[in-house]
């Protein structure tokens, strides 16, 4: 099956019993069994739950992984997965990963003596040689946010082959649309499913998938064992979405790559970070490892108070945390999805407080335009 029909015919389709197209909703908690101990598959919706594994069993197969797991958002999945290592235990992360999975590591999981390096991953170099002798697990975003930096997912699977590392990839930017990090050689995917798989600003969730029964079984256990599980509203939410995820993909990037082209001549724009763009120095790798660039941009206006003139005016981009969805959103970085990550680590980074981050929707592309325009005047 080609992406754009599973999306469609992948995973669980319909309900056999009544001949629905569409998986119902079990609104259940508990199931009937029928002898003490025997049950038809379910037994307690955090355990299970066939909406829900309606949804699992499509993620799994959009991302050519062995199974899924719905989490009510994307930090309880980043969380969930933590649950996988242990006191000691140290992951390299990507160093300009979304600000909460930045704030878990650095003010809730080292509670737990669990460790962490944020190290730049885009240099495959400086990964290598940040590996300790109690290194776990390199964790990947790619294309970051919101500086949109690409890492080599393929060098990323050498070096965690070699060092005996579970390669972990927040894939929430890219999509399973674009990118599937399990066949470059990845063992676990995370997703903030409330951003592109909804993509419809509707339902806060997230989305595991894992490449091998062990690592099934571990993160099953987990997700019954801690129970941070997605509903099963949420779940066919997430159902639907996929169904029209293609459409939206293709249409948010078309629109993307005129934004981006319009933005990088523009006299105000101090900087433009978008992969789509050949000197965006990640380009050539986001070529190679994705077959599309996604509907993020970032650019720099030089200030805070150029940033605020701009989101003043903007029309057609709801300023709004999150991202991914059919409407443009803006956000300001610095002030809002980041504001968590101190401001000289923000600025060390790249994070300056000009920077406005764009997540392009599917409205018509010379309205966005002509919206900008008047903006940066
Ligand atoms: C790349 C990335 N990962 C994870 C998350 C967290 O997801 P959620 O907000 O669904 O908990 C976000 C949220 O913005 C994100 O952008």
């Amino acid at each position: 099956m080609r992406k754009k029909t599973k999306m469609i015919h992948g995973g669980i389709t319909g309900d056999e019993r009544t001949g629905a197209v569409s998986v119902p909703i079990y609104q259940v908690s508990t199931y009937q069994q029928d002898e003490i101990g025997k049950h038809r598959g379910y037994e307690y919706s955090r355990t299970g739950n066939p909406t829900r594994h309606a949804l699992e069993t499509v993620i799994a197969d959009l991302e050519n992984g062995v199974s899924g797991f719905a989490f009510g958002s994307g930090m309880a999945a980043i969380t969930s997965v933590m649950m996988l290592f242990q006191a000691e235990d140290h992951i390299l992360m990507t160093d300009d990963v979304y600000g909460g999975s930045y704030r878990v590591m650095t003010n809730v999981l080292n509670r737990f003596h669990l460790e962490h390096t944020f190290i730049d991953t885009s240099d495959p170099e400086l990964v290598e040689a940040a590996i300790q002798d109690n290194t776990k697990a390199l964790y990947i975003e790619t294309p970051t946010n919101p500086l949109l930096k690409v890492s080599d997912l393929k060098k990323m699977a050498e070096i965690a082959s070699k060092y005996n590392l579970l390669l972990i990839v927040d894939n929430t930017f890219a999509t399973p649309y674009w990118q599937l990090p399990l066949d470059l050689g990845a063992d676990i995917v995370i997703h903030s499913a409330t951003k592109y798989i909804g993509g419809h600003s509707d339902v806060v969730a997230g989305l595991v998938v894992v490449n091998s029964d062990e690592l099934a079984k571990r993160t099953h256990y987990i997700q019954n064992s801690v129970g941070a599980v997605l509903g099963p509203q949420d779940s066919w939410l997430l159902l639907r979405g996929i169904k029209t995820m293609a459409l939206r993909m293709e249409a948010i990037e078309a629109n993307t790559n005129k934004l981006a082209a319009y933005l990088q001549g523009h006299s105000q724009v101090v900087a433009i970070y978008y992969p789509g763009l050949p000197n965006h120095p990640g380009h050539a790798i986001a070529k190679k490892q994705a077959s599309g660039f996604g509907g993020m941009i970032s650019f720099d206006v030089g200030s805070r108070e150029k940033a605020e003139q701009v989101i003043e005016r903007i029309k057609f981009f709801t300023l709004a945390e999150s991202l991914g969805a059919v409407e443009s959103l803006v956000s300001v970085p610095a002030q809002m999805t980041h504001a968590s990550i101190p401001r000289e680590r923000r600025l060390e980074l790249g994070i300056s407080d000009g920077l406005i981050r764009l997540s392009v929707g599917i409205e018509d592309a010379n309205d966005l335009l002509e919206d900008i325009e008047e903006a940066l005047q």
